[in-house]
Parts: structure tokens; C-alpha cells; sequence
């Protein structure tokens, strides 16, 4: 059973997924399986660019979780999409010092749900669970995720409406 956990920048992906490794899950952090598909330099977002199409087609599937922003490109049995309302996620990646306009991406990401847009456009709607992380630490959003991963709480998504944010004062 392979479980994708994704979402924005600063929705807790890398809290979540140490949680559940110390839990004793495996877990595989997308981060470090992209060195090879690097194919260039994004210079105007400062961020690498991946091949994330060949990158999928020859990712060997874990039996456990794997976290990162485009953990939802892969053939998994279940996709978690964390969620964080726009104001926190601020506050967030100002703390991590993202730089202003990253950090406006990333609100504006999150208010326009692109992260659950995506999943929802290649995974089976029983296999998707959307989770906010808003005001839930760590291991409250790991309980959720065992749990839904043994099918003790059912898929479920689209009750989250961040639009108000995003035209809002960033
Ligand atoms: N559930 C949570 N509740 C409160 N703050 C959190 C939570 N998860 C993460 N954070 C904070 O947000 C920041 C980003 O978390 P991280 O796990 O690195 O996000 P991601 O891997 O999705 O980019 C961390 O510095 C952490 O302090
Ligand atoms: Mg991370």
C-alpha cells in the first residue's frame, strides 16, 4: 500500500511524514529521489526544475508513505492532500523565510486549491483524503492518516473554501 502525502509549501508534509516514520512507517521523502531527473534551472522562482513525467513512469512503488509537493503524480493506492488556511500558511513560510513573493505563490496556490485540484484530476475520488492541518499539530494529522490508510475513515474532500484569500492582502 503506497500512500502520497501532498499539498502547498508549508502544509506540515515533512511534519507529518517524521511523525509516521517514528511511528515506524516507511517513509520516502520525494526530495531525495528527484536528483537524477533534474533537467534545468527555474531562475526566476530560484527552484530546480524536474522531469516529473519520466520521474513518476520510473519511481519504484514503497509500501509506505511518500511526502512531497508532487507526491500525487504517482500510482498510489491512497493520496492525503494537506491543507492550511492561507493566514497560517503565511505565517508559516515567513518563519522559514521564504522569500515575499514565494510566499504570496504559495498562498495564492493554496487559495485556489491547485494541489487538490490535481489529485482530484488523476486519483479516484475513494482514494483521496484532503486534511487540514490548520490548528492540528503533527501527530492529530498522523492519527487521521493511519487511520484513513486502514479504511477506518472514509475519502473525503471539497468542503474547503479558501477563495475569500485569494484576492485578500497577502
Ligand atoms: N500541523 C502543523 N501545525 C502547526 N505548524 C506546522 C504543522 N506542520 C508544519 N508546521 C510548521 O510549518 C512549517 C512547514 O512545515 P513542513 O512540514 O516543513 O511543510 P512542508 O514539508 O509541507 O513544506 C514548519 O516549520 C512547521 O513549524
Ligand atoms: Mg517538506
Amino acid at each position: 500500500m503506497m500512500c502520497g502525502i501532498t499539498g502547498t509549501p508549508g502544509t506540515g508534509k515533512s511534519m507529518v511524514a517524521d511523525e509516521l516514520s517514528r511511528r515506524g512507517h516507511t517513509v520516502v521523502h520525494l526530495v531525495d529521489t528527484v536528483r537524477l531527473y533534474i533537467i534545468g534551472e527555474d531562475e526566476v522562482r530560484d527552484t530546480q526544475v524536474i522531469d516529473v513525467d519520466r520521474w513518476a513512469r520510473e519511481f519504484v512503488p514503497v509500501d509506505g508513505f511518500v511526502e512531497g509537493h508532487f507526491a500525487h503524480l504517482l500510482s498510489c493506492d491512497r493520496v492525503v492532500v494537506l491543507r492550511c488556511r492561507p493566514d497560517e500558511l503565511k505565517k508559516r513560510l515567513m518563519k522559514r523565510k521564504y522569500p515575499k513573493k514565494k510566499v504570496r505563490e504559495n498562498m495564492e496556490a493554496e487559495a485556489l486549491d491547485v494541489c487538490l485540484i490535481e489529485t482530484v484530476e488523476m486519483h479516484d475520488p475513494s482514494r483521496i483524503l484532503e486534511l487540514d492541518t490548520t490548528g492540528h499539530d503533527p501527530p492529530y494529522c498522523a492519527d487521521r492518516i493511519e487511520l484513513f490508510v486502514k479504511n477506518k475513515i472514509p475519502a473525503a474532500f471539497g468542503t474547503i473554501d479558501w477563495s475569500a484569500f485569494v484576492e485578500a492582502e497577502l
